[in-house]
């Protein structure tokens, strides 16, 4: 009945939100790696953590596979934004396989530190989440033994490294700003010798991304993040939004929304991981709006122009 008024909802959009230049590139290379090399190109993970891009690049052609055993030879592929171990790149040479990696180079500048690191002699403490594609391609970086999981301040209380003297940490990029910051302070309180990475490995973006979402949880009662499950970065923007003091969820999609969860809500907050395109937000948009009669408020906390090479292979495309 439209002479029922809908109840209002403010909106407040983070900015910035979703995409990143890591994101950006590692979907740009598997387009260009289709156009140069013809479908089907194999991609080997998820290329970047969401469904609904995966979806449209099978869509176009790509087949993605999370072992380089399922790539038949004499195919082209492509390695995910989060970086794979040595072994990978050195399996596809030894089969001749065309690959092209688009692995993130801040991901990639962690990798390079890791093996100046242990170069030199030095011990790692990895501060990241067990299992995480990023953390298993930044382990295998280095020879085993060489690195070790730090994965919470408790961890960082308890590690007994064997050369305790001769130490470095790095961590995932897409962590959680304060509970490195917290993690990092115990591994320097136990071993004051250690070495810190060279500026932030915890990205930009990631940064960005959390501090949007902390300046706005101060101003809404509830707040929304569309991301992936499995999205490193979109779970730490529920955590941040939560640690404000407000209820925050996790959606995939507008199909997603849980009405019910929204009452009482007049004041919502609205992000986006650097996995999830920006269609996904509107689609989130219009889709309270059929329900809702809302307003929309951009808060803008940083302005970002980062953008990253594609590979030279790929350039020419
Ligand atoms: Fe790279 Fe950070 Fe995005 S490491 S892929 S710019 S979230």
């Amino acid at each position: 009945d439209v002479s029922v008024a809908r109840p209002s909802l403010h909106l407040l959009i983070a900015a910035p939100r979703g995409f990143c230049a890591g994101v950006d590139r590692a979907i740009r290379i598997v387009e260009l790696a289709i156009q140069r090399y013809g479908a089907p190109v194999y991609v080997r993970h998820e290329i970047v953590h969401n469904r609904y891009v995966v979806d449209g690049l099978k869509a176009r052609g790509a087949i993605f596979v999370e072992d380089l055993d399922e790539v038949p030879d004499g195919v082209p592929v492509v390695f995910s934004a989060h970086g794979v171990p040595k072994a990978v790149p050195h399996k596809a040479e030894e089969r001749g396989l065309e690959y092209v990696d688009a692995t993130c180079p801040l991901v990639s500048k962690v990798h390079r530190q890791a093996e100046r690191l242990v170069a030199d002699g030095r011990h790692i403490l990895f501060i990241g989440h067990r299992g995480h594609p990023e953390v298993i391609g930044t382990f295998g970086q280095v020879p085993e033994g060489r690195m070790t999981l730090v994965e919470t301040v408790a961890d960082a209380e308890a590690v007994e490294p064997a050369d305790a003297a001769n130490l470095a940490f790095l961590t995932q990029t897409t962590l959680s700003v304060d509970d490195t910051a917290a993690t990092i302070a115990v591994l320097k309180r136990r071993f004051p010798a250690i070495l810190a990475p060279r500026g932030e490995d915890i990205c930009y973006a990631t940064s960005n991304r959390q501090a949007a979402v902390k300046a706005i949880a101060e101003q809404c009662d509830a707040m929304l993040v569309i991301g992936a499950p499995n999205s490193s970065n979109s779970l730490r923007l529920v955590e941040v939004a939560e640690r404000g003091g407000i209820r925050a969820r996790l959606i995939q999609r507008a199909a997603d929304i849980d009405f019910g969860w929204l009452e009482g809500v007049s004041v919502l907050g609205l992000t986006a991981g650097a996995s999830a395109p920006e269609i996904l937000v509107r689609e989130v948009v219009d889709h309270l709006a059929a329900r809702f009669a809302i307003t929309e408020e951009e808060v803008a906390t940083a302005s970002e122009s980062m953008v990253f090479k594609l590979p030279r292979a790929l350039e020419a495309a």
